[in-house]
């Protein structure tokens, strides 16, 4: 009888690089990890340079090339994820010709939107540099276009979502001013796109200060299967760890790019609260 051992070493753990300009990220890479919990995680938060909303677009290009090249030099990677709908709308099409890995970016989730409004009023939450550019215009005429669509820019909800992971209380009287363009309206969008991966960490202050008939809706799901997808594609990579023995997780690793005093502060959280192991700095 001949028996045929599958060779367990043959496959590698899919090593996945997230990256933001803060802490916006984490909304999908807790997503992520829920699928795909057997990867390896590198988060990039490039703190020296944010908020990305505020910068050219070339800086913005320009800084992403950069932190994925500085991370590739000390690691193989399999996927790089922008999580950063701000970094996306201006990069994706230029980091996908640039690198031989694949790239998948967050982009505001107006199709899914278009799917469950009921009153067909749509609005998107986003950066302003999000909400002006022509990619999401492209999205809505693509997927929304027998729909009205409300483009709502900010930075202050941005900056929020960091002083949150801080533990800092969040003001809902500061959101219901970002907001009011929205709620002072007759009729509200029903469903609102969170075109900012910062917002998604800002839900339930959102959804208390929204009417209680408005529905969320973000990108992150979609990335973690989409992201699934791609790994299986690759013939190297494990598929299934539960049946490779021998197989050890590697723990996830934070980068920045800045250190400060407030990164000392944010390590300790992350370590604890997000399942990472280090925190490093690289500059850019
Ligand atoms: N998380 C980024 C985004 O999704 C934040 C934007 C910023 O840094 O301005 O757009």
């Amino acid at each position: 009888m001949t028996y045929f051992c599958k060779n367990i070493y043959k496959y590698k753990q899919p090593t996945i690089l997230i990256l933001d300009s803060g802490v916006g990220g984490l909304s999908i890479y807790t997503a992520m990890r829920k699928l795909l919990p057997y990867v390896w995680y590198l988060y990039f938060f490039d703190n020296q340079a944010f908020p990305y909303g505020e910068h050219s677009e070339i800086f913005i290009t320009n800084r992403v090339t950069s932190i994925i090249k500085t991370v590739q030099n000390q690691h193989q990677l399999d996927l790089v994820v922008v999580a950063c709908n701000t970094a996306s709308v201006v990069s994706l099409k230029i980091l996908q010709n640039h690198f031989l890995f694949p790239i998948i970016g967050t982009i505001p989730a107006i199709k899914l939107a278009s799917k469950l409004t009921r009153n067909g009023i749509i609005g998107v939450l986003a950066t302003h540099r999000t909400a002006n550019h022509d990619y999401t215009w492209s999205l809505i005429k693509r997927f929304a276009s027998k729909y009205k669509v409300l483009l709502l820019g900010t930075s202050e909800l941005v900056h929020l979502a960091e002083s949150k992971i801080y533990g800092e209380k969040i003001s809902l009287s500061m959101i219901r001013n970002i907001l009011a363009p929205w709620l002072e309206m007759k009729q509200p969008p029903d469903t609102i796109v969170l075109g900012c991966t910062h917002f998604s960490l800002l839900k339930k202050e959102l959804i208390t200060t929204l009417s209680s008939n408005s529905y969320l809706v973000d990108s992150r799901r979609t990335i973690a299967k989409y992201s699934l997808r791609l790994l299986q594609r690759n013939e190297t990579l494990i598929k299934d760890p539960i049946n490779n023995v021998n197989y050890s997780i590697r723990p996830n690793k934070i980068y920045c790019s800045m250190d400060t005093t407030k990164v000392i502060k944010l390590k300790s959280i992350l370590l604890s609260n997000y399942n990472f192991f280090s925190l490093e700095i690289l500059s850019i």
